[in-house]
């Protein structure tokens, strides 16, 4: 008999399991989707996105923030900025969302492969990259030299610190962190400078012709970064952009998230600079 096919429109239920605060807004969520979801979120390229549905509330576009774990879970990194996001945030373990996808395009991760990598995270931004930035430590030996680069607008927004403080640490890669704005009890046991992101990029020798850089932020970050990387020598080609817009089906059916003659859900979220060049409204 034909197994019927589960339609992308249609939600699959996502257990919360657990939530920790990781800044004053922003938290992750463990969720624990049904069985009959495992296998279509077992494909999930670091890059795509989810669409997270709370009850009572709405869907909202949402980047996972690791991969599908061995056991069947998936942490969501999520900040409380309006209407579905604060619902969320005020769900207690035992609640039932609801996940469809994953969509879009991920980071090109076979033709990354053997090259170094410029991570370049904004606030944010992180969520994505972390993603990235776990499947490629996961595969350190298929990838060139890692380096991620992170700012926040202070220490204490800084997401996921400790962690990725540990992971440097550990060797597979090189971490800089930079903050706008730093109170007087910066502790130490990392380096964080005071300054903005691309300031960051200044001073920084990197093997340019060869590295693909992934970049995802604020708005205003792409269009300086994506200047100061193709100065360095990154070609447009490997600057990958990840970007957001307003999304409704995910799916490439409503023009929600229209980009010039791209859509975001389906030609993205991940796009090449070089993609962008026409499209002024894009960064
Ligand atoms: C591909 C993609 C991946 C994303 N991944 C994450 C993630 O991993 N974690 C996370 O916390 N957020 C992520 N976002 C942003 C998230 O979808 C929005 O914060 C969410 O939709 C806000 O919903 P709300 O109902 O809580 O806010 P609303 O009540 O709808 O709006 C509150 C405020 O947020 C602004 N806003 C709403 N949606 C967006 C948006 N898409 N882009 C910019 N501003 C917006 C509104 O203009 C308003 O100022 C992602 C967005 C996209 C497009
Ligand atoms: S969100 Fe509907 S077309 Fe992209």
């Amino acid at each position: 008999m034909r197994e019927l096919q589960h339609s992308p429109h249609v939600p699959f239920a996502a257990h919360l399991l657990e939530r920790k605060d990781l800044s004053e807004d922003t938290a992750l969520f463990r969720v624990s989707p049904e069985d009959g979801a495992l296998a279509t979120l077992s494909t999930f390229v670091p890059g795509q996105f989810l669409q997270l549905s709370v009850p009572g509330a709405g869907e909202i576009p949402i980047s996972p923030a690791d991969l599908l774990t061995p056991d069947g879970t998936m942490e969501l990194c999520v900040r409380r900025v309006g209407h579905v996001t604060d619902l969320l945030h005020k769900s207690k373990p035992g609640a039932v969302l609801g996940i469809r996808g994953p969509f879009g395009s991920g980071f090109p991760l076979r033709e990354m492969a053997g090259k170094p990598v410029l991570l370049l995270a904004g606030g944010l931004g992180i969520v994505p990259l972390r993603s990235l930035l776990m499947y490629l430590l996961r595969q350190r030996s298929s990838y060139g030299e890692i380096t991620l680069m992170y700012g926040a607008k202070q220490p204490k927004l800084m997401l996921f610190r400790e962690e990725l403080s540990a992971l440097a640490a550990a060797g597979g890669m090189r971490l800089y962190l930079t903050v706008d704005f730093a109170p007087e009890t910066l502790d130490g046991g990392y380096s964080c400078a005071v300054g903005l992101l691309p300031d960051l990029l200044k001073g920084f020798h990197f093997d340019a012709v060869n590295t693909y850089a992934a970049v995802c932020g604020p708005p205003p970050l792409y269009r300086c970064l994506v200047t100061d990387l193709e100065s360095a020598g990154v070609d447009a080609t490997r600057i990958l952009l990840s970007l957001e817009r307003r999304m409704r089906c995910g799916v490439g059916r409503c023009c929600h998230c229209a980009l010039g003659q791209k859509l975001c859900c389906l030609d993205g979220p991940v796009f090449r600079a070089s993609e962008l060049k026409g499209i002024p409204e894009a960064l």
